[in-house]
């Protein structure tokens, strides 16, 4: 039997937040927390949440909606199916230690884990910027979360020790070095995002209305004398896009300049922006940001959708811990949640680390 182990990241953001679905810039990074399959090829479709200890179990000719986390599989053969690609089934566990609806990419990093298989084993042929649209597709279309591209992306086209500086209306990315001395703290609230789902749904449409009036496909190609021909919200929400996709380009290149203490500086204001005008931070994400640069921190922002999830922290190799640990301690006195850290290496996307079989 044909058996397959496929290794899938999670993702940080290092700016550019809320763009991709403006078709603007963003710079995420693969990190090593991940998503693990083991499959082996079968007639159906039949996997164990070793995390979530529930079975999914399906045949290929059946992919009826049920909820749960079977239909970011179940939109994998979906988008396939479109693009009028056959793979067979798969059975096996999934496992890993990347913590899932902590706005770290989880539902994109099990797509990608499913997606990376079935190419294998099936010899499908997908590039991997293939497979990130593929994956999009399946969320957007078949689960029905209307997420841009920045997180299948990242699981697909990861680089060990690279952000990946990308124009989501090209596709066109370039690798970015993290330098070595600096660090990155994953801090996770204890929140999980569910009224962000609304809350992003709102913002997407706002954006999406403002972009159609102006005429323009994406905010790549809106300036500051555009907006204000918008009505106040569309302004409001259009400027901070404006905004962050400048400071992606900006810490782009003060990342290729080593500059760190001015990159920290970018995040923090990119925070502000999130939480003043775009509105989808909470106190505890801010409380994380203040608590991080107070302790040493070159800066630190949320990263994801907001309202929970998680927040990044960077700072410098030998100081990230003592910062973290002060973060936490601090944290726990101040809300009730359960919050948790890792000091993240930036990783290579989706892979296989081991072959069982003919494969
Ligand atoms: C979620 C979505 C992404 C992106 C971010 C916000 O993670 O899945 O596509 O929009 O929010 O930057």
């Amino acid at each position: 039997m044909k058996k397959l182990v496929v290794m899938s990241p999670g993702r940080v953001n290092i700016i550019g937040e809320h763009t991709d679905y403006a078709l603007g810039y963003v710079m995420p990074a693969a990190v090593n927390l991940y998503i693990v399959l083991e499959g082996a090829v079968s007639e159906i479709v039949k996997l164990k949440s070793k995390m979530l200890k529930e079975v999914v179990c399906f045949d290929l000719s059946n992919l009826a909606r049920t909820g749960g986390w079977g239909d970011y599989v179940k939109g994998i053969y979906y988008a396939l199916g479109k693009r009028g690609v056959r793979a067979g089934g798969l059975e096996g566990v999934v496992g890993g230690d990347l913590p899932i609806g902590s706005g770290l990419g989880s539902s994109a990093s099990l797509e990608l884990a499913v997606l990376y298989f079935l190419n294998q084993v099936y010899s499908l042929g997908l590039s991997r910027i293939e497979m990130a649209l593929i994956a999009r597709e399946a969320e957007n279309e078949f689960v029905g979360i209307p997420c841009g591209i920045l997180d299948q992306f990242s699981s697909s086209m990861g680089r060990r020790g690279h952000a990946i500086f990308l124009d989501t209306e090209a596709l066109r990315h370039e690798y970015v070095p993290i330098p070595r001395e600096t660090a990155i703290a994953v801090f996770y609230t204890g929140i999980k995002r569910e009224i962000s789902k609304t809350v992003y749904r709102e913002r997407r449409m706002a954006v999406e209305e403002g972009l159609r009036t102006l005429g323009v496909r994406s905010s790549k190609y809106v300036s500051s004398s555009d907006l204000v021909k918008l009505p106040m919200k569309h302004k409001r929400y259009l400027s901070y896009i404006v905004r962050e996709n400048e400071r992606v380009i900006k810490v782009r290149d003060l990342l290729r300049s080593g500059d760190m203490e001015a990159v920290g500086a970018v995040l923090v204001e990119a925070h502000r922006d999130l939480a003043t005008n775009y509105g989808v931070s909470c106190p505890e994400l801010d409380f994380i940001v203040r608590e991080a640069v107070r302790l040493g921190a070159y800066g630190a922002r949320l990263t994801g959708a907001g309202f929970g999830g998680s927040a990044i922290i960077l700072a410098s190799k030998d100081k990230v811990e003592f910062i973290a640990e002060g973060v936490l301690s601090n944290y726990v006195k101040e809300f009730p949640w359960s919050p948790k850290y890792f000091i993240v290496e930036v990783s290579d996307g989706v892979n296989a680390v081991g072959r069982i079989g003919g494969v």
